[in-house]
């Protein structure tokens, strides 16, 4: 049976359509993107969800009395629902420990940057201003170090003359748009193990 996701997101949402994109064409097998998480209602990303019959939920740390209360709150959705993978997927809001260890392992993000330089907000912006000369993105599990976690896999890109923020970002992005369901396929086949920091495939 195909393993269930949950693709958890606050903003434009290219990653999770590149996701439903690859699932819908038969590139990215075995699961399919049960619900979108978000923090916020009105996200492009949650909009696209919605218009392609995908469940979404709103989870507004205002609505509860905390945030562990509303992190509760999607934790117990998620298990009711079956959700085996959660895919960070340009989610704005740091996840807390309670939230991580419920589902220790199967929680991955994707990051705009050769980690572990540029942790962060704005990675693509602190490359360019480091003066690097190849850039990238990096699918990790997640832990409770910020953008710390075992790392599944990375795509390198060129910095080049005259690039700014915004060239970077688009060449960067189009390799994420391959690289989280490359990553996505290994683990939902369960062809990778978590041994330390290493992730090794089986
Ligand atoms: C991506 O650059 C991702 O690496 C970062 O947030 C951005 C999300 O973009 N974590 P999108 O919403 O998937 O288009």
């Amino acid at each position: 049976m195909a393993e269930k996701i949950a693709v958890l997101l606050s903003g434009r949402g290219s990653n999770f359509l590149a996701i439903a994109r690859n699932i819908a064409a038969g590139t990215l097998t075995n699961c399919q993107i049960d619900v979108v998480v978000s923090n916020k209602s009105d996200a492009a990303g949650v909009v696209a969800a919605r218009d392609m019959g995908i469940a979404t939920a709103i989870f507004r740390q205002k609505d509860y009395a905390n945030k562990a209360t509303c992190e509760q709150a999607m934790i117990d959705l998620l298990r009711e629902r079956g959700v085996q993978w959660i895919v960070l997927a340009g989610y704005m809001r740091i996840l807390g420990a309670g939230f991580i260890d419920a589902f220790a392992g199967r929680i991955l993000n994707i990051h705009p940057s050769l980690l572990p330089s540029f942790i962060g907000l704005d990675a693509q912006k602190q490359a360019l201003e480091y003066g690097v000369k190849v850039a990238g993105c990096t699918v990790h599990f997640v832990t409770n170090e910020l953008d710390g976690g075992p790392i599944i896999l990375q795509k390198v890109v060129p910095v080049l003359h005259g690039d700014d923020e915004a060239t970077l970002s688009a060449r960067i992005l189009e390799q994420e748009h391959l690289a989280y369901s490359e990553a996505l396929q290994l683990v939902v086949n369960h062809r990778v193990h978590i041994d330390g920091r290493h992730v090794r495939q089986c």
